[in-house]
């Protein structure tokens, strides 16, 4: 890492469970995540609620750096960091001196709108078994691992319900049927969906009940 002249020039290290800004604050750096994990969080309705966990190659803190605005979010050390802080001016001219981190963070951040879009139309649903499932099937589709078993995907049941906006109970409940449905497996990471295609038949099963109630 010593070699790294980005590192040696930008390069900071950070503890575990250090706030690097809050929701809120005025914006002076955007960081780029070399090692270790940075959660994002915001507060709703005085709870935090985690929105992601970002790892090595991430960046965050760039949005008020662009727009001017306050922090739209918290940033927390979740593991041990190693941190590049970049400053606007700095910023800026690595944007405009090199098209490929400009592409890269364009590709980065209509990635993030698709999720926020996805996590929308979740929350729309207003049956808890229609949430978990489309998280379930729009991860895999997104995120999957293909595996002999099916396509694996690593979140904690509480990741996932935090996504969702339920309660762990509600969310355990609907995963136990889905197991007893031969649809999912739990493994040490996260669950394997057994068939995607059919959990998504399943999903449009529950949007027609919800769309005409039990007919
Ligand atoms: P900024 O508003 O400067 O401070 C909070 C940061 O969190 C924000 O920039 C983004 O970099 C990051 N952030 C906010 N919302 C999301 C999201 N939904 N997914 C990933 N990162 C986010």
């Amino acid at each position: 890492m010593g070699e790294d002249p980005l590192y040696e020039r930008f390069g900071r290290e950070f503890a575990k469970g250090q706030v690097l800004f809050r929701e809120g604050e005025t914006g002076k750096e955007m960081y780029v995540i070399q090692s270790g994990k940075v959660r994002i969080s915001m507060k709703v309705r005085d709870v935090e609620k985690t929105l992601v966990t970002l790892g090595a190659g991430e960046f965050f803190g760039e949005m008020s750096i662009l727009n001017n605005k306050p922090r739209s979010a918290s940033a927390t050390v979740d593991e041990e960091a190693k941190l590049l802080v970049i400053d606007p001016k700095t910023f800026e001219a690595m944007v405009r001196g090199n098209a490929e981190i400009a592409v890269r963070m364009i590709k980065k951040l209509a990635q993030r709108l698709q999720e926020a879009d996805d996590q929308i139309e979740n929350l729309l649903l207003r049956d808890h078994n229609s949430r978990v499932v489309h998280f379930l099937t729009h991860s895999a589709s997104r995120h999957g691992r293909q595996t002999p078993d099916g396509v694996a995907i690593d979140f904690t049941v509480k990741e996932l319900a935090g996504k969702v906006g339920l309660d762990l109970e509600p969310v355990n409940d609907v995963m136990n049927k889905l197991i007893r449905s031969r649809l999912l497996k739990i493994t040490e990471t996260g669950v394997i969906v057994q068939d995607v295609s059919k959990l998504r038949e399943f999903l449009e099963f529950l949007e027609m009940k919800e769309k005409f109630g039990d007919i």
